[in-house]
């Protein structure tokens, strides 16, 4: 039987995860900070340990006797860019240092994100071999943590899979599209260009990560070296007002209205709603950084190579997963 520690696992991606290892007769084990916050993984077969990727000892203990180890505890958003830095970039080194002090260290499986990289390079889907271009404080601590892993590669064998966009059930962020489509019939778009974006379902990366860990490439020290990096992506690319048509088909709306809101107002927002969570101390998901990502293009990738190495495919199409997901949002009442 193999033995997984999965940090993060109290997360949106996270909670796919676990379900996923425990289905296929992985022992899990979680690592957690606070025993509130895993009340759902409390009632699943899973080990719970508490620590911090700050706590240094807590790590030590979390990586024994595992075979694998999947890394997504992280920040998405937070009130200043320090702690994006902290958890993502220092924790992610923290974690790989545990690993190394192992006397046969565990695979750590990465998950970094398509803002490492930055936004397509081209009209193309971005693919690993493209030049590293992050955009936002976000995207270059997740780059930081990305050379936390590059950087005990000698010692720890590991991989690092990048997701665009990640929807699915459980997600509070993407919850915002389908609450405004469902109730007022309106999808927000920022600035006036109809750019793609690739997207995944978090089933479907948690299958892309199992695979990665088992079959895919280790990264090298050389921080030049693609291999051992992967993209995973479903292979549908749409715009904004695509995704909002769709999400409006989930609740019978034959037409969603999409406002297109000029860069000059998401900026000007993003500005108001940042000064608001210093004031609160809670990040939004509307802010400068973000706001940054948003004014940059196009955010596709190509999950081409994951493919190629692991036979990767998603399970149905993205279009299917977004009904899946307006469904169980409607089921579980959060509409
Ligand atoms: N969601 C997306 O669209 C997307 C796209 C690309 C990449 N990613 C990456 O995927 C990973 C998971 O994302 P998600 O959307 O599932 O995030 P999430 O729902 O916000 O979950 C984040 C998880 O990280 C844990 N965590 C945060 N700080 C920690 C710390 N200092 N020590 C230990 N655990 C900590 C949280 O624990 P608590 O419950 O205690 O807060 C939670 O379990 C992240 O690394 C993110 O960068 C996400």
């Amino acid at each position: 039987m193999r033995h997984a520690l999965v940090t993060g696992a109290t997360g949106f991606i996270g909670h796919h995860l676990v379900q996923r290892l425990i289905a296929q007769g992985t022992a899990v084990k979680c690592l957690v900070r606070s025993q509130a916050r895993a009340v759902d993984l409390s009632q699943l077969d899973v080990t719970l340990v508490q620590g911090d990727l700050a706590d240094v000892n807590s790590l030590a203990e979390a990586v024994k006797d595992v075979d694998v180890v999947y890394h997504l505890a992280g920040l998405t958003k937070s009130v200043g860019k320090g702690d994006l830095m902290k958890v993502n970039g220092d924790g992610t080194r923290n974690l790989s240092l545990a690993c190394s002090q192992r006397s046969r260290p565990p695979i750590l499986l990465f998950v970094s994100s398509l803002a490492a990289a930055g936004p397509s390079p081209g009209v193309e889907p971005r693919v690993e071999t493209d030049e590293i271009n992050p955009v936002s404080s976000y995207g270059r601590s997740k780059r930081a943590g990305e050379l936390a892993v590059i950087d005990s590669a000698d010692e720890v064998p590991a991989t690092i899979v990048r997701p665009p966009i990640v929807i699915g059930e459980h997600d509070r962020d993407g919850f915002q599209w389908f609450k405004t489509i469902r109730k007022l019939g309106v999808h927000l778009a920022p600035g006036f260009e109809d750019v793609h974006y690739s997207m995944i379902h978090a089933d479907d990366l948690a299958k892309a990560l199992i695979l990665a860990a088992e079959q895919g490439e280790r990264v090298s020290r050389d921080d030049q070296d693609d291999g051992g990096i992967y993209y995973a992506a479903s292979d549908e690319v749409m715009t904004y007002s695509e995704l909002g048509h769709l999400i409006g088909g989930c609740f019978g709306r034959s037409r969603t209205r999409v406002v297109r809101l000029p860069m000059l107002m998401i900026w000007g927002a993003a500005l108001s709603s940042d000064l608001w969570a210093r004031l609160r101390k809670r990040p939004t998901i509307l802010n400068v950084d973000k706001a940054r990502e948003a004014a940059a293009g196009a955010w596709t990738c190509s999950a081409a190579k994951l493919r190629r190495h692991t036979g990767f495919v998603p399970s149905t199409s993205i279009e299917e997963r977004i009904r899946q997901t307006a469904d169980w949002y409607i089921d579980e009442n959060w509409l």
